[in-house]
């Protein structure tokens, strides 16, 4: 009931509209299979033994108002009348499950989506206590899980609970004592199966559900650590890891459906011993069996429909209760987020852009979530346009952190990040186009090269000029030349096609593209030869004036070309000041544990 609940609350007010409407449907669907079997009963009758039924006066109108001239022919009429009735039942059963089935896809695409927004637009602090894998899994798996894998269930158990309903209520009407009788032997046969299988289907669950995910680890993580582990050659680990799990998986589910097989016997099994019994009853009275005929045919008719519906009900119970923990997970991430966040769409790119004046931190504070110690410690420092800045220290010092709340990804706890003096909420919403960044760990789309440096703009809104442009000033457009299909070749899975280096000024081409206000690059040279990298460096002189940078590097010859250096130690700026007259000394200090380059120069 409260997976119910949670279900419930995960649709949309349209979506609980449409819900209702096919369960409406739902009930007309039992109906009509109640209908078709019913009717089955007076049928033979006539065939049999017609005696009865025309004695009936509702017969005799319908024999009446059919306006057939014998009986013989009625039958033939209602023989007709009768596959009209099944073609249009089925026609709407077809319906209706078409109707059910798009009501759930249609709410797994919707829940995707909204998922997917909400993770993509929750502020990045966000993304840093969850793993991406687990967010990608919620999207591809546990939203299905909790459509395909509990809200169609649902339908299934209403839709098929509904038509044994409304069969039983038709043969307790033909028969009450039978069906009572048969009913009570299901209900103890089910209660009896289900206490005894219980712990063991409870167990195989869980099994196949951890295996399911160590399945998924190993092959994951052997295939992206494929490099190293052929290096390596740990190929086996990976594999026997994956076939330990895989048969763990496969017991497990085997096992699960054999137990899941067992109710579908139990009511053949009861099926047969009714339809029997009822002969051997007919036997021991001295009835007559063309009288017993109609309802022999009723019975097997009711069983072959209950047959395959028990069959879906508890494989659909069974599902429920595997994959019910799924619609929790759901609901927790999407009730957890800003409800704004899935829905509105990004400004991005629709208000005008301002003229970026100046940067300011003010004692600024960060701590990321769960660390012991503060990442930013007090910094204060202001950025003009078109400066150009060196922010170097060593590794792990928090330069990486200092360029993200200079973007805006990371919100400072204490302090204040200004832009033009005025304090920004969200700066791609506020300032489209003001920013970009060469991320140290960055990211190129299995696309094509236009594709990669215009990132996430329509096609139609690509400009070629400006891709080349950006090439040229990233150093790598003679190499985007010689590609066979130039801007529309593709780079491969991460740019896999490409060089170590020629994906960095990829990327850096991609910072360049929109010509942004502040560029900030993190370490955006480290790939590239010191000829090369010089190359680069020029080009972003060249854009001061209009373009402010901020270069993060471990690099005294980068670091040289900037006109000031702020130096970080431990979360705090040391130093900030001319390159000129800097303390090269110690500079060099902060560099000299990750440049061996710089290490030799000091030598
Ligand atoms: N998501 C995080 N959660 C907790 N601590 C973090 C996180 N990211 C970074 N840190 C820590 O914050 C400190 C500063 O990290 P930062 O990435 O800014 O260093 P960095 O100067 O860029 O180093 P590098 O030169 O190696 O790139 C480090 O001690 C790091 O371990
Ligand atoms: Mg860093």
């Amino acid at each position: 009931m409260k997976h119910l609940v949670d279900a419930w609350a995960l649709l949309t007010r349209s979506e609980r509209w449409r819900a209702f409407a096919v369960m409406v449907l739902t009930l007309f669907g039992a109906a009509a299979e109640a209908l078709g079997i019913g009717l089955v009963f007076p049928f033979i009758s006539l065939l049999g033994d017609p005696g009865p039924i025309v004695a009936n006066p509702l017969f005799q109108t319908v024999y009446a108002a059919s306006g057939a001239p014998s009986l013989e022919k009625f039958v033939l009429i209602g023989a007709v009348a009768l596959i009209g009735v099944y073609v249009a039942k089925n026609l709407f059963l077809g319906f209706l499950y078409f109707m059910q089935a798009r009501f759930v896809c249609g709410v797994e695409a919707r829940l995707g989506t909204d998922l997917l927004a909400m993770y993509l637009r929750s502020p990045y602090v966000a993304r840093l206590q969850r793993n991406s894998t687990e967010q990608l899994r919620m999207i591809t798996a546990e939203v299905g899980r909790a459509t395909a894998g509990f809200i169609l269930p649902v339908v299934a158990l209403l839709t098929e609970g509904l038509v044994v309903l409304a069969i039983a209520i038709l043969l307790f009407a033909v028969q009450p004592k039978v069906t009572l009788a048969a009913l009570c032997f299901v209900g103890v046969t089910g209660w009896v199966l289900q206490r005894g299988f219980k712990r063991k289907l409870g167990e195989e669950r869980e099994a196949r559900s951890r295996s399911n995910i160590d399945m998924f680890k190993w092959a994951g993580q052997g295939m992206g650590a494929l490099k190293e582990m052929k290096v390596l050659g740990r190929e086996d680990h990976f594999v026997s890891g994956f076939a330990r799990s895989s048969a763990i998986y496969a017991r497990a589910t085997g096992i699960f459906n054999a137990i899941s097989l067992l109710p579908r016997l139990v009511v053949e099994t009861l099926a047969i011993t009714v339809l029997l019994s009822l002969v051997a009853l007919a036997l021991a009275t001295e009835q007559r069996m063309d009288q017993l005929l109609p309802m022999l045919t009723l019975f097997g008719l009711a069983a072959a429909r209950i047959m395959p519906s028990t069959a879906r009900i508890v494989g659909a119970t069974s599902t429920i209760r595997y994959y019910a923990s799924s619609v929790a997970a759901v609901a927790a991430d999407l009730t957890q987020a800003d409800p704004q966040a899935a829905r509105t769409p990004g400004a991005h790119g629709t208000r005008p852009r301002r003229a970026f004046e100046r940067l300011e931190l003010a004692n600024v504070f960060f701590r990321y979530p769960g660390a012991a110690d503060d990442g930013l410690k007090g910094v204060t420092l202001a950025i003009r346009r078109g400066e150009m800045v060196a922010v170097v220290g060593r590794s792990g010092s928090g330069k990486t952190t200092l360029g993200d709340t200079i973007l805006g990804l990371l919100a400072p706890q204490r302090g204040s990040v200004r832009i033009n003096g005025a304090e920004v909420a969200s700066l791609h919403d506020e300032w489209p186009g003001l920013c970009a960044l060469v991320p140290q760990d960055f990211f190129l789309l299995d696309d094509t090269v236009r594709r990669n440096v215009a990132f996430g703009i329509p096609d139609e809104a690509i400009d070629d000029a400006r891709v080349w442009q950006a090439l040229r000033a990233a150093r790598v457009e003679a190499r985007v030349q010689r590609l066979p299909e130039g801007l529309d070749s593709l780079v491969g899975e991460r740019g896999a096609m490409l060089s170590g280096g020629e994906r960095q000024r990829l990327s850096i081409a991609r910072a360049l593209y929109d010509a942004p206000d502040i560029l900030v690059l993190d370490e955006a040279t480290s790939a590239l030869d010191p000829s090369t990298e010089s190359e680069i460096l020029d080009t972003l002189e060249s854009l001061a004036g209009s373009t402010t940078v901020v270069l993060i590097t471990h690099r005294l010859a980068a670091a040289q070309k900037c006109g000031r250096i702020i130096l970080m130690q431990a979360g705090a700026v040391v130093r900030d000041g001319p390159t000129a007259g800097a303390d090269m000394g110690q500079v060099l200090d902060a560099l000299v544990e990750t440049d061996s380059a710089s290490r030799a120069t000091r030598a």
